[in-house]
């Protein structure tokens, strides 16, 4: 896709749809009016018509009948709440579904906002490029709509600016992020085996001061990763451990990223039902956003080393599987009694913790689709954040929020750590019935040594029930921009 700004007037612009972003209850702006009477007062008939009003989410698309050089002309809902960066994001979203409609592959879309037009640029350019995704490999009449082939952004009086050019720039770079965590987590569980992950991971994230290593099971069994042993012992498949170093000529900071890398999710002995099985394909998204974030990262290009782990396997019942009532000894010499195995989750990000704890890195995040108990709390779009450094916590919060993806701060309430206390070992893998996803968090924490860390809880936000205005049903890739937007700033 290529992007392109021009300094030109709406009555002037040729193209296949035009996208005019217009406020709530604000159709008597100047440019509406300027389009209406170039359209012989059509256009205010439909809106009248439609009782089209702005509101945020809402689209109207009025074909121009010759009357206009554009084919098409979308007026496209803001709402009257504040403008934020996402909601650029939404409103180029939305206007590229509509030119899927229409089959154009051309849309300029009038580029007026009255603050950060770089993060506008970049919202744009994400948001058209993130409606585009789909996952069709396994349809028969597998047909892809008309890819959009080029943005303009435009107004009369328009200015490009270097750091524009740089921000579209780096949307497109950055943007096949975001799919490659998509299409894992949308994989049939089946295909993408901790052994599949893996080599995804090699075959994305390479060269350019990116490299990556592969644990099997015997180097796992003797590094002691002992929680990830744990939960593989259901399984016919093998464990792996995917260790992903980014490492820039000069390095200010070292960051470390953990992601969950469950490959399907069944809850071991202590099963799921049925339904609830049906989406634990999504049990990796943690660690697919890692690779995703991770395989664009010489096009970021941060000066700061990042290392990722992702212990992955799949958590399976069977003759050999962990019972209720085992005991796992931690390589940091930490024991917890398993009583539930469908809390697996925390046990294979505690190995992840304890072991990179050792490298004393400047801080660690954590990403994992851990408790049904965050979905409960915060919905399907809203991550929970626990950290230990308040600063990183933040900070985490405005990459997300600059990246469209929410993140609300749940608290690490250190009277629950009771909940977590075994009879015979150090530590139980499950608290009370309340506050699920904080005692999950209180475990992790258990293993982070004093490093300054975060963990986001993406159980809800990982995987989208229903369509969304920039994701299809499925995988969303949620976490890829927002880590990206952290390192770009750490
Ligand atoms: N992978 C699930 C959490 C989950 C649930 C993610 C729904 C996305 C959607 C996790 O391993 C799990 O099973 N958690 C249990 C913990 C419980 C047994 C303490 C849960 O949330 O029910
Ligand atoms: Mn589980
Ligand atoms: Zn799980």
């Amino acid at each position: 896709m290529e992007v392109r700004f021009r300094d030109l007037s709406p009555d002037r612009i040729k193209t296949d749809l035009l996208v005019l972003p217009v406020r709530e209850k604000r159709l008597e702006d100047p440019t509406v009016r300027l389009l209406d009477r170039r359209l012989k007062r059509s256009l205010s008939e439909r809106i009248e018509k439609s009782q089209f009003t702005g509101a945020e989410g809402t689209t109207l698309l009025h074909a121009t009948g010759g009357l206009l050089p554009a084919t098409y002309l979308l007026l496209v809902g803001l709402g009257k709440e504040e403008i934020e960066t996402d909601s650029w994001r939404k409103a180029a979203a939305r206007a590229k579904k509509e030119a899927s409609g229409i089959g154009a592959e051309e849309i300029a879309f009038y580029f007026a906002p009255e603050r950060d037009p770089e993060g506008a640029t970049g919202a744009i350019v994400e948001g058209t490029l993130s409606a585009s995704y789909q996952f069709h490999k396994y349809r028969s009449n597998s047909k892809p709509p008309p890819a959009v082939r080029a943005i303009t952004l435009f107004r009369s009086g328009l200015k490009r600016s270097a750091a524009m050019e740089r921000s579209a720039r780096l949307a497109l770079d950055l943007g096949p992020g975001v799919f490659l965590a998509r299409d894992l987590v949308n994989e049939p569980p089946s295909v993408t085996t901790a052994r599949f992950l893996a080599d995804q991971a090699g075959r994305f994230c390479r060269g350019r001061g990116l490299s990556v290593e592969v644990w099997g099971k015997k180097k796992i069994q003797a590094m002691n990763l002992a929680g990830l042993l744990a939960v593989n012992r259901g399984s016919t498949e093998e464990p792996r451990f995917i260790i992903i170093r980014y490492k820039p000529s000069r390095a200010r900071k070292r960051v470390t990223l953990i992601g969950k890398g469950i490959t399907f999710d069944s809850g071991g002995l202590s099963l799921k039902p049925a339904k609830s099985m049906e989406t634990m394909k999504l049990d990796m998204a943690g660690g697919a956003a890692i690779i995703g974030a991770m395989s664009r990262l010489p096009y970021l290009r941060p000066e700061t080393e990042v290392t990722g782990y992702i212990p992955t396997t799949d958590n399976l019942p069977s003759g050999s599987a962990q019972k209720p009532g085992d005991i796992i000894r931690y390589l940091n010499g930490k024991t917890v009694e398993v009583l539930n195995t469908d809390a697996e989750g925390r046990l294979i990000l505690a190995d992840a913790l304890a072991y990179a704890a050792k490298q004393k890195p400047d801080c660690m995040i954590t990403l994992a689709t851990l408790t049904g108990a965050c979905m409960v709390a915060l919905g399907t779009e809203v991550a929970g954040i626990f950290g230990n450094d308040q600063p990183l916590v933040d900070s985490l919060i405005r990459s997300g929020r600059e990246a469209g993806e929410k993140l609300w701060q749940l608290p690490l309430v250190k009277e629950y750590r009771e909940e977590i206390k075994s009879s015979v070992a150090d530590l139980k893998n499950v608290g009370g019935s309340y506050g699920g996803a904080i005692t999950a968090a209180l475990m992790l924490q258990e293993f982070v040594d004093g490093v300054p860390w975060a963990h986001l809880d993406i159980a809800g936000p990982s995987f989208a029930e229903k369509e969304m205005p920039t994701c299809p049903k499925g995988g969303t890739g949620f976490g890829v921009r927002t880590l990206l937007k952290f390192l770009a700033t750490f």
